[in-house]
């Protein structure tokens, strides 16, 4: 995440920034407890529920969701990227960001990786031309009516059927397993190491600098997976970078615009077909990381996904997050269902400008023909349904004109009058007011109460779960002793997520975790770290109330096991099965009468606090 900046120096500003100064520039923080609040920067509000802390050096706001730590705040509150926070808390400090020179570290680590795999795919690249090894290769992408010039302008290759060829190479070249196992480019099949790519088509991935950062590799018949990729990793992550970037960035400048289509060969036959302004997002997922990237190069995009749910539902998520950062969203929806390449190929370059020109939506047009299309617009409830779920969409359009206009052309297509459309706008954005007033009111009622999600309705053992967590995340001590006395498997899901990456750390400051979670978690992380109350206990208190959440959890994995040996043994009984039924009888004994002792433990701390 840090990109080139070393990590030791954005853990330096981290530590030395201290947020309840930095946000109080910008926000009236008042201290409750532990903790300060303020109005929310991010929302309007009239009740206070904007909370930072301190001690765990992130903020959250209990009205909105927003959530983080110092970076977070400024890239939020002044748009800036990551980088630009750094660099801007460390100019407060006083300090210059080491760009090279000084503490290379990460930096040298990752450049390896990219000059291995660029070997990888000079590596392939030659099979795919010269050699007797690529003849299948060859054969697959002429049928696919791939052009040479193509396969030098995405430096396609072609990896050997036989089972160490690219290891043998890079091996001969002075790379260790160790960092081939690393980049992915090999893997244990059978018990010996191999090539990871066998037999298929390479697809070499640059980041928008052109340093190749991994691969896809095809299939040449019916095999699976259609396409593998190299593994997540520090240098390759599939989320983050998008296809055929590096080489559509003048296409895109000259065009004002970009067209973001799914796959590979789709991105590929764009490119060949001359519109050079496309990339590609691998697969259905459309990130807000990759639509923050491609907002750097224009504010235009033109999404041509594949109309299928999930190509569908990926083009909403993606309109979403690109409407978020400012950018005009169209998208493409191409006649017969067909995908770019297949589109390309079978009716050519005219056709596509042609359906670039007259197929392609606004955002909203998009989904005003997505919601004809799944109910039923003939009759006055299917017109009721397709309105009310436009008015969301409709509510935030700023600009009335630009409104208005999509009121009349929604009024066309279902039949309906304006002014019908106008009057349920009008209440709609009226119920959300009063709902957004009354939440920001229960939420900020419910933090000072115990349970902040109380909404979620947790169970003791889930509220335990995350009380301990808390705890962990707070001191290190907490943390040893959990992880010791009680092991990490008590935590499933995405608190087990988090425990396996603070593990990862050998654990590590909340603030510090946040940045390490995926950005999509990091509000809701925040939220779960400044709900709760252990934070203003003593630390006496603290000691006692973890005891408590250890006993619930215990109380829980006695309870499943009761269920289970009581399971067991209804099922006997049902087979009239005797067999084992003594030893799960006095297995049951021993477990109530451990359960009876939590219970009484419990009481007695609950009533002694
Ligand atoms: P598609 O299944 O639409 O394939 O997946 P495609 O791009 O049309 O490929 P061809 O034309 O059959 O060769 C779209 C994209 O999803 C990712 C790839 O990036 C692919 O281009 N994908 C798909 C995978 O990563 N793995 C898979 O097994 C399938
Ligand atoms: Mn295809």
């Amino acid at each position: 995440m840090a990109g080139l900046i070393p990590g030791d120096f954005v853990e330096t500003v981290r530590n030395r920034i201290d947020i309840v100064e930095l946000i109080g520039e910008y926000v009236v923080l008042k201290r409750t407890g532990q903790n300060y609040v303020g109005l929310c920067p991010f929302h309007p509000e009239k009740t206070p529920s904007f909370t930072v802390s301190p001690a765990k050096q992130i903020f959250y706001c209990f009205g909105c969701g927003t959530g983080g730590n110092v970076f977070t705040f400024l890239m939020k509150k002044d748009h800036l990227t990551f980088p630009e926070a750094v660099e801007a808390l460390a100019h407060r400090l006083g300090l210059v960001v080491p760009r090279s020179g000084e503490a290379r570290g990460d930096r040298e680590r990752r450049e390896g990786y990219y000059e291995l795999n660029s070997e990888a795919a000079a590596f392939y690249h030659k099979i795919l031309r010269d050699e007797a090894a690529g003849e299948k290769g060859r054969a697959y992408l002429k049928g696919r009516g791939v052009s040479p010039e193509m396969w030098e302008k995405f430096s396609l290759g072609f990896a050997p059927e036989s089972g160490t060829a690219l290891l043998e190479f890079l091996e001969g070249r002075g790379y260790s397993r160790q960092m081939l196992a690393r980049a992915g480019l090999i893997l244990i099949r059978q018990g010996v190491q191999q090539d990871r790519f066998q037999g298929r088509v390479i697809f070499p991935i640059f980041d928008p600098q052109g340093r190749c950062l991994g691969f896809g590799g095809r299939a040449l018949g019916e095999e699976q997976p259609k396409y593998l990729n190299s593994p997540e990793s520090f240098v390759f992550s599939k989320g983050k970078n998008l296809y055929g970037l590096h080489l559509a960035i003048p296409g895109i400048r000259e065009e004002g615009r970009v067209l973001v289509v799914e796959g590979y060969m789709d991105c590929i036959a764009a490119h060949q077909y001359g519109f050079t302004n496309t990339c590609a997002v691998l697969g259905t997922a459309f990130t807000r990381e990759q639509a923050r990237l491609l907002v750097r190069y224009t504010p235009e995009v033109v999404l041509a996904f594949d109309q299928d749910a999930a190509g569908s539902a990926a083009s909403l998520r993606g309109a979403g997050y690109l409407l978020e950062l400012g950018a005009r969203v169209y998208v493409l929806d191409l006649p017969d269902g067909k995908d770019p390449d297949e589109f390309l190929r079978s009716r050519g370059r005219e056709a596509f400008t042609a359906a670039l020109k007259n197929h392609v939506m606004s955002h909203l047009e998009f989904k005003l023909t997505r919601a004809i299309r799944q109910s039923d617009p003939e009759t006055v409830f299917g017109k009721a349904e397709v309105v009310g779920a436009l008015l969301e969409d409709l509510a935030r359009i700023e600009n009335l004109v630009v409104r208005d206009g999509y009121i009349r052309l929604i009024s066309e297509r279902l039949g309906v009058a304006e002014g019908a459309i106008r009057a349920e706008l009008l209440r709609y954005i009226g119920r959300e007011r009063v709902r957004k007033d009354r939440n920001e009111k229960i939420r900020y009622t419910m933090e000072k109460g115990k349970q902040v999600f109380a909404a979620q309705k947790l169970s003791a053992a889930e509220a335990a779960r995350r009380g301990l967590f808390r705890l962990m995340c707070s001191s290190r001590e907490v943390w040893e002793y959990v992880r010791q006395e009680v092991g990490l498997g008590i935590f499933e899901g995405k608190l087990g997520d988090y425990v396996r990456l603070l593990e990862q750390f050998g654990w590590t400051t909340p603030a510090e975790l946040l940045e390490r979670v995926p950005e999509e978690d990091q509000a809701e992380l925040a939220g779960l770290l400044l709900t709760g109350t252990e934070q203003d206990l003593d630390p006496q208190q603290q000691e006692r109330i973890l005891r408590d959440y250890l006993q619930v959890l215990k109380k829980e994995q006695v309870n499943s096991r009761i269920a289970a040996v009581l399971a067991a043994l209804r099922e006997r009984e049902r087979n009239g099965d005797l067999e084992g039924i003594k030893d799960l009888m006095a297995e049951l004994h021993g477990l109530y009468a451990q359960l009876e002792v939590l219970k009484k433990q419990l009481l007695f701390s609950e009533r002694s606090s």
